[in-house]
């Protein structure tokens, strides 16, 4: 059982996963369109990856039997700047969603909603990840500095980036192999 507090919070945070999402469908646009097909794929694998985050909660809420209340989703931006600008925007929106799930789990200290503490943990442990890949392509991107043959190769590398579905949305999959 969520209390109301919690429930808000969590649809709060449905939102703001849906929101990521838009934003790296966004930025794999972008990517596309400045000819960096690797890039556009890793972004839209995050995108794939924002989804199950997305769906997780949406899930969980229901099986707390909580109402999902879906809101409307803000629209991202369409120019992101040079690859490094790109990807130091996702490093500043994923510290902003660690931001949120840590004061989600505050909220579930508070609140004293086990369940939903142990629930957020999944999510604790993935925005360490999430922000260590950001950090890793911004250093390569920095060694890169303007030599266009160091891009091409980050762009490769991006390219081979697969999205794995999580087995069942219920699993703690990860959507990761
Ligand atoms: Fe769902 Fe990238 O945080």
């Amino acid at each position: 059982m969520l209390s109301e507090k919690m429930l808000e919070a969590l649809n709060k945070q449905i939102n703001n996963e849906f929101y990521s999402a838009y934003l790296y469908l966004a930025m794999s646009a972008y990517s596309a369109f400045i000819g960096l097909k690797g890039f556009a794929n890793w972004f839209m694998v995050q995108y794939q990856e924002e989804m199950v985050h997305t769906m997780k909660i949406y899930d969980y809420v229901n099986d707390q039997g909580g109402k999902v209340r879906l809101m409307g989703i803000a629209q991202p931006p369409t120019e992101f700047g040079s690859p490094l600008n790109i990807f130091e925007k996702t490093l500043k929106h994923e510290k902003f969603i660690t931001k949120c799930i840590n004061d989600l789990v505050n909220l579930t200290i508070k609140e004293r909603d086990h369940a939903t503490n142990i629930f957020l943990q999944w999510f604790i442990t993935e925005q360490i990840e999430e922000e260590a890949n950001d950090n890793e392509v911004i250093s390569k991107l920095k060694l890169a500095g303007k030599e266009s043959n160091g891009l091409f190769m980050i762009d490769k590398e991006l390219a081979a980036r697969v999205f794995t579905p999580p087995v069942a949305s219920k699993d703690g999959g990860t959507g990761k192999q």
